[in-house]
């Protein structure tokens, strides 16, 4: 197990680079087995559920070399078909090798994905949208056996814009017959980067990054080229550290468009924000204003920002709203920060911030991805030492969280215990 110890209330100066976006990488690495050869993927960020997908890869038979932060995966071996149940439940995104697998061999078995526990998670959207193509799915306790003597394009009506739907039918239906339409697709910045990998590889698909996305089915897919696009939610957490605790921070290499939901709301709040081509400078400011946020999809304000953003509502002068609409359970982290001095009232999905509130360390552990990156921004403008247990699900999607922290100025360090 992992500890994070951090020594807080420190001011910090310089620059993060930012690395790829974790929701992307993880479905870019399965999407590769769609195609026959040699596939480069750049700029994959180093976390763990890379290497837990790897690891998959390495199952089903295919070559993995990993260089620096460029990994080529050679797909001409392909053989196996069963993703057993440990591989399966290590991620949420052992599933898209439901899609992938299904596209490409028309045979797939595999377990309930894992994943943070932040709520149901149901994956009945993208089973609908497989039937919908032609493939039969039995499930067999926690198995799931989809099986297909052939995929036919068609028109997908998705009941909510789900990512992991969207990308999951882009991936069974590249190498259908025809014309598939999905309607109501998300529009997350991600799907566009996963449809221009596998467009590089061959494919046919118009509308990524819209609502309604067109793929006409080819008939084989060639080693695709990809650069994963840079993490938008790593972003948003280290400018809402800047806002925090920094001193002129500059996070660099991202898309501002991307963030805009946030940097919109931090120019609301009053920050000191300065938002260029590539990069924000960004600044503590004292007397923040309270806001009202309420979670939605892309281009609304992100979910797995929430989590962060909580922590500089405790800073604001005043009354802060707050209302998650995508996932039942992001509320795991609130304890933690009520018991470094956070003044949040939950109830449900909304909750209410009364700031500011003096933050002072403590012993508390990560539920999750995201709400254990609010614990991280939590420490670092906390007075004192903040103990961060089970930091295994912050390293799921925060590459050298600790180096890049130190390299402008915080006092931190991650120990096995
Ligand atoms: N949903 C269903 N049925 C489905 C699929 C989704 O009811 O078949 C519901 C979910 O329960 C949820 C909502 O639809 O209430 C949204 O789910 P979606 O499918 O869009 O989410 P996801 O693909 O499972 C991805 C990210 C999440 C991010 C969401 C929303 C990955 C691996 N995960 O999840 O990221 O919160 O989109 O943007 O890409 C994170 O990074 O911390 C994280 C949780």
């Amino acid at each position: 197990m992992k500890q994070m110890i951090i020594n807080g209330n420190h001011e910090l100066t310089g620059n993060i680079l930012i690395g790829g976006a974790k929701n992307s990488a993880v479905a870019l690495i399965p999407a590769s087995i769609l195609a026959n050869g040699k596939s480069i993927i750049k700029q994959v960020p180093n976390i763990s559920d890379r290497d837990a997908l790897i690891d998959i890869l390495n199952i089903l038979n295919c070559e993995v070399k990993l260089n620096a932060d460029e990994l080529e995966i050679d797909t001409v071996n392909l053989k196996n078909t069963l993703i057993d149940e440990a591989h399966s439940k290590k991620l949420r995104a052992s599933y898209y090798f439901m899609g992938a697998l299904l596209g490409k061999e028309k045979y797939v078995e595999i377990f309930i994905p894992g994943g943070c526990n932040i709520g149901a998670r149901p994956i009945d959207i993208h089973i609908d949208g497989f039937k919908a193509l032609g493939a039969e799915v039995k499930i067999e306790g926690n198995k799931y056996i989809l099986k297909a003597d052939k995929l036919i394009g068609t028109d997908i009506y998705l009941r909510f814009q789900s990512v992991g739907a969207t990308i999951n039918l882009m991936f069974a239906s590249v190498l259908a017959e025809g014309k598939t339409v999905i309607h109501n697709a998300a529009k997350e910045a991600e799907i566009e980067n996963i449809a221009d990998y596998l467009i590089s590889m061959g494919a046919n698909i118009e509308g990524a990054g819209t609502d309604e996305i067109t793929i006409y089915g080819v008939n084989k897919l060639e080693g695709g080229k990809i650069t994963v696009l840079p993490d938008r939610i790593e972003a948003g957490t280290y400018i809402i550290l800047g806002a925090l605790v920094g001193k002129n921070m500059c996070i660099k290499n991202i898309i501002p468009k991307h963030i805009e939901a946030l940097t919109n709301k931090l120019k609301d709040m009053g920050s000191n924000i300065k938002i260029a081509k590539d990069y924000v400078m960004i600044s503590k400011v004292d007397n923040l204003k309270p806001t009202n946020i309420k979670t939605l999809v892309y281009p609304g304000f992100p979910t797995d920002i929430g989590q962060p953003m909580s922590v500089l509502l405790t800073q604001a002068n005043g009354t802060s709203l707050f209302e998650e609409t995508i996932w039942e359970n992001r509320m795991g982290h609130v304890p933690s920060l009520n018991k470094m001095g956070a003044n949040i009232k939950v109830k449900g999905m909304t909750s209410m911030t009364i700031g500011p509130s003096k933050l002072h360390g403590e012993e508390v552990v990560a539920t999750d991805l995201r709400g254990g990156a609010a614990l991280v921004l939590a420490g670092l403008t906390a007075e004192g030492t903040t103990i961060i247990n089970d930091v295994e699900h912050i390293l799921r999607g925060y590459e050298n969280i600790d180096e890049k922290l130190r390299n402008v100025g915080a006092k931190i360090e991650i120990k096995e215990i």
